[in-house]
This record gives C-alpha cells, structure tokens and sequence, in this order.
C-alpha cells in the first residue's frame, strides 16, 4: 500500500496527565482518564514517494516541520524505508490547547501503520502514538478510556485501557475559545517546568491515582456530579501545579476565568456542567445529555469568548480510506 488516510478525535483529560517518569520514552509520571470526542478532529493523508529524499509534511495547508512527524514515521517503516508525504487537516484551531497534538499524532499513527505494518494491535499503535505525544495514545480508543502510567522501566505496562464505548453515556462538550492563536508555552515544555521547579509537582504525582479511581467510578455509576467534582480538581489542581513553577505558568485570561466561573454558576442552577481546561486559555464544558444548548449560548454571551464548538463524544483513530 503507498496511502492512507485516517482521521482521529481529540480526547479531552479529566483526569490529567502533566509529567513523565521517563521522558525519553515519553512515559507518563501518572495516569490519566480521557474522553474521545466525534467532531473536533485530524484527518491524515500519507503518500509514499520513492522520489523525496526527506519526507515532507503540510499542516493545515501550509508546509511545517516534519522532524516530529519523520521521527513517528521512523518508529513505523523500516531502516532506510521510503519517506513520505504528510498531508494534515485539523477542523479546530492548531496548538491553542485543543488537543491538536493528541489527534495529530494518532491520525498520523494509524495511516502510517497501515503502510509499513498493517498487522499491528491497537496496544503497540497506541505505544507509538505515546512516543509522539503521551495524549495521543488516548486518540486511538473511543469513548472513555485511561492511560496508565505503568511501573515497567521498558514502558511494556504503559497502556491505554478502553473504559466505555462513546455511546454509553453521550455526554456533549463545548468548547469556549478564549485565544485562538498558539499558546506560548507548549504542553510539553510547561510540564517539564513544573516537574523542574514547581514544589508542588510531588503532591501532584501522589494524589492523581486517587483521583483516577474516583473518575473511574463515576463513569462507571455514570455519577455526573461524582464525575464534575474530580475533574474539576484534576484541572485545577494541574493548574496549581504549574503555576507554582518557576517562572510560572499563567495559561489563562480574564475571559477563561469568566468561563469557569459561569460554568460553576449554571450548576448551581441545577445544569449538568462542569468544567476543564488544559494548556491553554480555551474553556471545555462538558455537558450532560440535553444541557448543551444552554450552555453554549451562556458562554457565547461572555466578553472574551471569540467562538464556541461542539461536540459529542465519537471513537477512536480510524482509517478512512486506503
Ligand atoms: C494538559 O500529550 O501534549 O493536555 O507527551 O509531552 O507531547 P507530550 O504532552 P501532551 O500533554 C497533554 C497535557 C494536557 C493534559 C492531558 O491531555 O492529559
């Protein structure tokens, strides 16, 4: 086969992932629990071309970098094997805290597996998404599921687990854009700062498999309000973590905090909402089944919010065509 292509969701944390135990490897310091979401998305086009001499790369219709997309490759085709050309589409805002990374990565994987091994599982696929970003090993399931963060130093025990297919519980989430621009400082090198300087990284790392079992929990009693209460905390704790680097890490704005609170205040109205946010200033509400028409029209009218997005939750990393 000479193409692929294949599209794959973004997953938001609820639990978070915000450090490594090993970061050659790319090896989580901790687990974290995802959702996978159906129509924030990447679509990957991969064409081998015997006539490149280096593999080329177009992210949203412009040529990009293609060391971190040739180094995925690397870890996929054979020694000195063809290089390639790597046509990306996101339908959401790039590198503004949305997860771009995390579909990226797994739409990138599953195409170049079915080039250069058609054979392998789901696990290996998803170890390799890993190596290019740890979120992105969460793109390849649907629904819910969790990475665990594993003790093995070979990383063998650092796998994703498939919770619930995205249909068990079609929770909706919006998405409050606050900058649509680059954040400044990415996922990677803010998490590398906290590990390096925040004094709080510790209690961070020794408090999240408790949070994990609790999130694991709701999702399993499908307990929403079980399930608001730790992912807030998770969130807002990573938060504390990195802003207590040094120097800090301040990823919101005033229109993100704004967010945060009328998500706060719309629950205590009696809606099912609560909320998360990553490296980034965008503000992601998720939603009971029905609540999301009015959630998304509160945080439309705040100050700040320049666009607002849905979305269900859908499967993971697929091939669409080959
Ligand atoms: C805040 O997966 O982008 O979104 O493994 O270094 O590529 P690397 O980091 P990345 O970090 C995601 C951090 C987060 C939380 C999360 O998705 O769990």
């Amino acid at each position: 086969m000479n193409t692929a292509t294949a599209r794959a969701g973004a997953n938001i944390a609820l639990v978070k992932y915000w450090g490594k135990r090993d970061p050659r490897l790319n090896l989580p310091a901790a687990g974290s629990l995802s959702i996978t979401l159906a129509d924030l998305e990447t679509v990957t086009r991969i064409e081998v071309d015997q006539g490149l001499d280096a593999d080329r790369f177009e992210l949203d219709g412009r040529s990009a970098d293609p060391r971190p997309v040739a180094a995925v490759l690397d870890l996929l085709r054979p020694a000195g094997g063809p290089r390639c050309r790597v046509v990306s589409r996101n339908n959401f805002p790039t590198g503004a805290g949305l997860a771009s990374s995390a579909s990226g990565h797994a739409a990138l994987v599953v195409a170049a597996a079915a080039i250069f091994c058609p054979q392998m599982g789901s696990g290996d696929l998803a170890a390799i998404a890993r190596r290019g970003s740890g979120s992105a090993s969460r793109s390849l399931f649907g629904g819910f599921c969790q990475l665990h963060a594993g003790v093995a130093e070979d990383g063998s025990d650092c796998r994703v687990e498939g919770l619930e297919e995205a249909g068990y519980w079609p929770l909706e989430v919006v998405v409050a854009i606050t900058d649509a621009g680059p954040k400044a400082v990415s996922s990677r090198a803010g998490m590398n700062r906290t590990m390096a300087t925040s004094p709080y990284y510790p209690a961070w790392v020794a408090s999240v498999s408790a949070d994990l079992e609790r999130a694991r929990r709701a999702v399993a009693d499908r307990d929403f309000d079980e399930l608001a209460e730790v992912s807030e905390h998770s969130a807002l704790k990573m938060h504390a973590s990195a802003l207590a680097a040094q120097p800090g890490l301040l990823y919101w704005n005033a229109a993100t905090v704004a967010c945060l609170r009328r998500v706060r205040e719309l629950r205590d109205q009696g809606v099912g909402v609560f909320f998360t946010v990553d490296a980034g200033p965008q503000v992601k509400a998720v939603c009971l089944p029905g609540q999301a028409d009015r959630v998304a029209a509160s945080l439309a009218s705040i100050a700040g919010v320049e666009q607002v997005l849905r979305s269900g939750l859908g499967p993971g990393a697929r091939l669409v065509e080959s």
